[in-house]
């Protein structure tokens, strides 16, 4: 969370109410096990996103134990939509196998794989996706993701502003990645309809226009 917004991100978070079950022990089990997911206030912004935008076939990139996946996946279903999500880490994808089968969707699928090669291998159309892994390969996931994307498409891209690291002081050993970062959103500016925002851990959105 970008650290200068902490007080108005924890405001927005304290009107949130989730009453699912599932959903809150999932949130449980991220916390005891630091397992990194979504923050609520941008659950609820993505969960908008897709809402507004009608999205009948998203992409996520990081599934972790798909807390993400079964809050896009139900929204989805609103329009006869379905999720595709990939996790490279077995017993994540795993759990967010056995998550997704308890939440009673069926319109979400979930790949086994690092996303740099399966996204390659997708052969299908997405008018959503949502870029949530490995910082260092953020480019390359939305280089490969935008080949899919339908014109009008949304790319949601998380955490960009890597806790505020862009524009103030950071530890050394982040250096690669903050400079890989900041390419990523100038290139992202200079040839993109593209926006950020200061909000959660800073967002990218994107929209193709042809
Ligand atoms: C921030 S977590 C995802 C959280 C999830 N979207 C949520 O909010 O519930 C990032 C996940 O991406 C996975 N990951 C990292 N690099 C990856 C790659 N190259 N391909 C697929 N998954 C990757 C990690 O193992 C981790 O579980």
């Amino acid at each position: 969370m970008l650290e200068e917004l902490k007080e108005a991100n924890e405001y927005i978070i304290g009107k949130i109410k989730e009453e699912d079950k599932l959903v809150l022990e999932m949130e449980e089990y991220a916390k005891e096990h630091n397992v990194p997911i979504v923050t609520k206030e941008v659950a609820e912004y993505l969960k908008f996103m897709i809402d507004i935008n009608k999205s009948k076939n998203i992409l996520e990139v990081g599934t972790a134990i798909g807390y993400s996946g079964i809050l896009m996946g139900t929204v989805a279903k609103k329009y006869n939509g379905k999720l595709v999500t990939i996790e490279i880490d077995e017993e994540r994808y795993k759990l967010a196998q056995e998550n997704f089968k308890k939440s009673g969707l069926d319109n979400i699928t979930s790949i086994l794989g690092d996303a740099t090669e399966e996204i390659k291998k997708l052969d299908e159309e997405f008018d959503f996706v949502f870029i949530d892994a490995s910082k260092g390969h953020y480019m390359e996931f939305f280089n490969d993701s935008y080949k899919l994307l339908k014109k009008d498409g949304i790319i949601f891209i998380d955490n960009i502003m890597f806790r505020g690291y862009l524009y103030k002081e950071y530890p050394k050993r982040f250096k690669t990645i903050v400079r890989r970062l900041d390419e990523f959103i100038n290139y992202l500016y200079e040839n993109y309809n593209f926006t950020l925002v200061p909000f959660g851990d800073g967002i990218g959105l994107l929209k193709k226009e042809d």
